[in-house]
């Protein structure tokens, strides 16, 4: 089976939907729940998933990105993780910092990439008045938020969302999607997952 390690910077109920996917005969398990931040909830649900976890700090290590990914890559190579799944991973990472996992790593974004690329998303495709909105799961690469699609959810955007309302009704979506990405993902299929179907 594929060993998973999973970035988390927040809450980690991706993290969660993914962690629970993986059982019975699928081909990953989870090795690893990392956090950025210590005091992120999602570290807690995955000990209680009997994860383990371990957080690393960057605001220890100042302003300068190596020191903080050097101890994220010293505990990765620890780990031996196959796959690497971003899932509210708010830190960004560096390119000399991803070519050790290059076509391994995956990350689910709160938009329908291309579009809105960074932050607030969902505001975004408000202000532009998009019809629909959605999320996407892609491989990690040094750009930002780019990478081959390997999945996407889409809602219909009403009348009367808000940033809330949109963020609210896309989190199942997330939930569903990336757990079936990384079920293709690990078995070496990279062709889209496309939510509903
Ligand atoms: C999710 O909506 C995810 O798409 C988003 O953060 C949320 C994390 O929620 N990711 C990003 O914005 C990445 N730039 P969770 O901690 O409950 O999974």
């Amino acid at each position: 089976t594929k060993r998973v390690a999973i970035l988390i910077s927040g809450g980690g109920s991706n993290m969660v939907a993914l962690a629970q996917s993986m059982c019975g005969d699928h081909p990953a398990r989870p090795v690893l729940v990392l956090s950025n931040n210590p005091q992120a909830g999602g570290l807690a649900k995955a000990r209680g998933l009997h994860i383990p976890t371990m957080a690393i700090d960057h605001e220890t290590y100042g302003v300068d990105r190596t020191g903080f990914e050097a101890a994220l890559q010293k505990a990765l190579e620890t780990a031996r993780p196959d796959i690497i799944c971003l899932a509210g991973f708010m830190r960004i990472l560096s390119p000399q910092f991803m070519e050790k996992w290059d076509g391994r790593m995956l990350n689910i974004h709160p938009s329908l990439l291309p579009k809105y690329k960074g932050l607030h998303t969902h505001a975004r495709a408000l202000e532009a008045g998009d019809a629909e909105h959605g999320c996407t799961v892609h491989e990690v690469t040094a750009a930002l938020d780019d990478g081959p699609i390997l999945g996407q959810a889409r809602i219909k955007v009403q009348p009367d969302d808000t940033p809330q309302t949109l963020a609210d009704r896309l989190l199942p979506l997330e939930h569903a999607l990336y757990p079936a990405v990384l079920a293709r993902f690990a078995c070496g299929d990279r062709t889209p997952v496309i939510l509903p179907a």
